[in-house]
Parts: C-alpha cells; sequence; structure tokens
C-alpha cells in the first residue's frame, strides 16, 4: 500500500497545473450510455475513479479507450452493444458514484441493475432521491440481495422536486429525462458546475434542456441522442487544495488550467484570512501568503456556497491561522475524519456534532498519520507540507482516486514530498465514497 513521506518547511513558488474534474468526467462517461454512437472525451483526470469508470462500462459491453499521452488525456466510449445492463457489486463498493448509470441505463435499456452502494467514510450517502425521481418518470423499481432494479419500458416526463439538493441525484435523474417521453420540470436542482458541465455535453449530444446551473432544469425529452466531443472542466477542488497549499506553506503560487469563476466562495474566503489573491487571467489564478493568515470561519453549503469538498483542506490552513476558527459541516454528516490525524500532528481542533473548533497557531510535528477518504488524505498533506520533520501518510490509495500525480505536481513547487511503496497497487477491497 503506498504511502507519502512529506518533509516540512518549504514554501510553494511556481506554476502548478489543474487537471479535468473528476466529478465531471464521471457524469460524462456515464451519458455515453444514452447513444450508440461514440462519446469523446478530453481533459480526463489519471485517477482511480476514471479507471474505475471504465471497467465499470466495459463490464456492461462498452468499448472504451482511455488514454493519457502527454499531449491528450481522452477517453472514447461506444455503448453500442450493452451487453449487460448491471453494476456488479464488486466496482460498485469501490466507488459510489457508480449510481450514476442507473438514469441512463434505464432511459437507454429499459432496465438496470445496481448494487446498492452503501454507505461510506463521510456518510450514509443514500441514493432515496435517485429513485423517487425514477419511479416518478414511470420506472418500477424492486431490491433484492443487495441489487436495485429499475424497469421502464419508456420513462415519460415529470415535475421532480427534490427534497435535498443532490449533485448526482441532479445529474442522474437529467440523464433519464434526456430520453423520456415528454416534459420534466426538476426543481431544487444542484447548481455545481459539474452539472453545467454535463448539461453541454447533453446538448452537444442533442437533448434539449434549459436552466442547467440554476435551480430549476427543464428537459424535453428526445427519442434518440447521437455522439459528441466534449472537453471537461478544469478540478475546481483541485485548484481549490492547490490554493489552500500556496497559502498554507506562505509561498507565492500560479494554479493553472483552472477556472477562477468556480472558485469564489474559496476565494473570496482565502482573501479574508490574509492571503493575496490575483486572478491572472481566465485559467490561472495567483495566491501569496507572507506572515500570518486570521482566523475566518466557514460553513458548508451547496454550489455556489463554500464547498464541502474543500472544508478538510481550509481546516488545515485554520490550524496556522491565528485566532480561533468555526468550521460547519452542512452537508455530510461525518466528514471530519482528518480531525484525529490533524490533531496527531499537534493540531488543537474539538469537534461538537457537525462543528469544529479550530484554535490555530499550532506548531505541527511531523507523525505518521493515515488517509480515511479522498479529501481528508489532501488535509494530511496540506498540514505535513508545514509540519516539523518528516510525516508518513499511509493509505494514499484514497487521494490516488481524484488527485492526478498529486505528489509530482508539489515537488514540481518546490513541496518535499514522494511516494513510498509499489504505485497505484489497486485496493480492491477498500471502502470508498
Ligand atoms: C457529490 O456527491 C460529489 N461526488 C461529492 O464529492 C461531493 O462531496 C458531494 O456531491 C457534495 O458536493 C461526485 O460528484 C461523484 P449529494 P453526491 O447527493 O452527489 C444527501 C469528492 O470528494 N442525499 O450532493 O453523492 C447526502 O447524504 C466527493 O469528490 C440523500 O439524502 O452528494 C448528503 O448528505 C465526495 N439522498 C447530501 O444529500 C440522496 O438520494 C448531498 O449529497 C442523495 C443525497
Amino acid at each position: 500500500m503506498d504511502k507519502f513521506v512529506v518533509r516540512g518547511g518549504n514554501p510553494l513558488v511556481g506554476t502548478i497545473r489543474v487537471s479535468g474534474a473528476k466529478n465531471s468526467a464521471l457524469p460524462c462517461m456515464a451519458a455515453a450510455i444514452l447513444t450508440e454512437d461514440e462519446v469523446t472525451l478530453e481533459n480526463i483526470p489519471q485517477v482511480r475513479d476514471i479507471e474505475t469508470e471504465r471497467k465499470l462500462l466495459a463490464s456492461m459491453g462498452a468499448e472504451v479507450e482511455l488514454g493519457y499521452g502527454r499531449a491528450q488525456h481522452r477517453t472514447t466510449i461506444s455503448c453500442r452493444n450493452l451487453s449487460d445492463p448491471v453494476a456488479k457489486y464488486e466496482i460498485v463498493k469501490t466507488m459510489r458514484a457508480s449510481s450514476l448509470v442507473l438514469g441512463p441505463l434505464v432511459a437507454r435499456c429499459g432496465m438496470a441493475r445496481v448494487a446498492m452502494p452503501g454507505g461510506c467514510a463521510i456518510g450514509g450517502r443514500p441514493i432515496d432521491l435517485h429513485l423517487k425521481g425514477l419511479e416518478k418518470m414511470g420506472a418500477v423499481i424492486t431490491q433484492e440481495h443487495g441489487y436495485l432494479e429499475a424497469r421502464a419500458t419508456r420513462l415519460h416526463g415529470a415535475h421532480l422536486v427534490f427534497d435535498k439538493i443532490t449533485v448526482t441525484g441532479t445529474e442522474d435523474l437529467l440523464m433519464a429525462a434526456v430520453l423520456a417521453e415528454g416534459e420534466t420540470t426538476m426543481e431544487n436542482c444542484a447548481r455545481e458546475p459539474e452539472v453545467t458541465d454535463l448539461a453541454a455535453l447533453l446538448i452537444a449530444m442533442g437533448a434539449k434542456i434549459h436552466g442547467a446551473g440554476t435551480p430549476t432544469i427543464h428537459v424535453h425529452g428526445v427519442p434518440k441522442l447521437h455522439g459528441a466531443r466534449h472537453r471537461i472542466n478544469p478540478d475546481r477542488i483541485e485548484a481549490g487544495t492547490f490554493l489552500v497549499a500556496g497559502a498554507i506553506t506562505q509561498g507565492d503560487l500560479i494554479v493553472s488550467n483552472c477556472n477562477p469563476q468556480h472558485l469564489g466562495a474559496v476565494i473570496r474566503k482565502l482573501e479574508e484570512s490574509g492571503a493575496r489573491i490575483d486572478i491572472l487571467s481566465s485559467d490561472s489564478v495567483r495566491v501569496r501568503a507572507d506572515g500570518p493568515l486570521k482566523a475566518s470561519d466557514i460553513s458548508t453549503l451547496e454550489y455556489p456556497g463554500f464547498p464541502t469538498d474543500m472544508q478538510a483542506q481550509y481546516m488545515a490552513l485554520a490550524t496556522q491561522a491565528e485566532g480561533v476558527t468555526m468550521v460547519k459541516e452542512n452537508i455530510f454528516e461525518n466528514r471530519f475524519m482528518h480531525v484525529q490525524e490533524l490533531n496527531r500532528m499537534g493540531a488543537n481542533i474539538t469537534v461538537d456534532g457537525r462543528t469544529a473548533t479550530v484554535r490555530g497557531s499550532s506548531r505541527l510535528s511531523s507523525a505518521a498519520v493515515m488517509c480515511s477518504d479522498l479529501r481528508a488524505s489532501a488535509s494530511l498533506v496540506l498540514a505535513a507540507m508545514v509540519a516539523d520533520g518528516e510525516t508518513i501518510i499511509d493509505r494514499v490509495y484514497h487521494m490516488d482516486r481524484g488527485y492526478e500525480r498529486i505528489e509530482e505536481k508539489l515537488r514540481g513547487v518546490g513541496a518535499q514530498i514522494r511516494r513510498m511503496g509499489d504505485v497505484f497497487a489497486p485496493r480492491e477491497d477498500a471502502w470508498h465514497e
């Protein structure tokens, strides 16, 4: 199992490049199910979840080419022959986002069998809202032996109102609606850029969608969709992670190939804490910090609020800020797994329900720590880059799920970080969010 060894003390200086967004690429790959034609996606990140999605689609009979040549990170998917519309347990248990094939499979094939995703490190993560929407669109859903089965001769349009804002729920049902008969109105939708990115691909495939990126989306169902070529958005969470890295190490870092428009809440929060942020162009942002930062509370919210996927990373920064930072996690019920590990490095954090109190100005020291989930992993790397001594971070396969070559990218701007152990050793038996 791979580990990272990180020696703290170096400010990050230079330019670091952001990869494509995993959480855009996953629904866009699933969207290829909706057509017999080829779908080509560019700017795909080289991360383990993408490989898992490739395996999942191939297991259903799709042909998936995945290339990571220097020039292009690209996948071409053909779902002409979907012989087995089943998302098997062995794959689903390693990646919950497998449930994104549910809507497209029912829309294209009239049936889907998807292993129940089960819980994960950060919370129960039910998909009841996905199922409720599919039933309203005419699917009959049964559950047995740990599998969900959804059947519909042809889905019909419906008026859906989400009880809670759900990103993959919005994406799953959007993909169901584009081939459904008639009109679908979806209210209380997620507005994340990943939803807008998926809608852009679906429209390029011939779907009729209005309102993606707003709380209300209208879809006029069409009988067929055709192939398309689409470039995946830059990863706003990777970009935010790098901005925090530049601030916490008191560096001067340019984050390139990003979209500053997707980073509003994170940039505002970093400015409040005293970091200097300059938007250099439509795809690059500069962060500088020379002197201690000030505590500034966060409360995670759906987009465009402060993203839950940046909460752990920001908490690492808060351990260094002057003052006390209150961190409120409103989206997931158990997303403080990184707190104990940060405290083992000398942080001073207490948790009460969904609120963490971070007493700042902590001198962090190296320790042997362990990743528990994707973003907690990033938090530990950030802390280790400012800790005295050499920190060993175990179970970095969590990080490899959503960060491409993270140690190479950070080393390129001055971090002292290296990987130990067999690279990308697959860990098929682990639960992942
Ligand atoms: C997506 O997960 C992201 N994953 C997560 O990123 C991200 O943390 C999350 O959205 C919130 O932004 C992908 O896009 C692949 P939700 P998702 O449905 O869609 C509850 C990462 O680090 N809920 O928006 O699964 C749910 O329990 C990952 O890259 C229901 O109750 O999250 C949660 O409390 C981690 N019933 C809240 O809604 C449902 O049917 C928001 O979850 C669906 C969700």
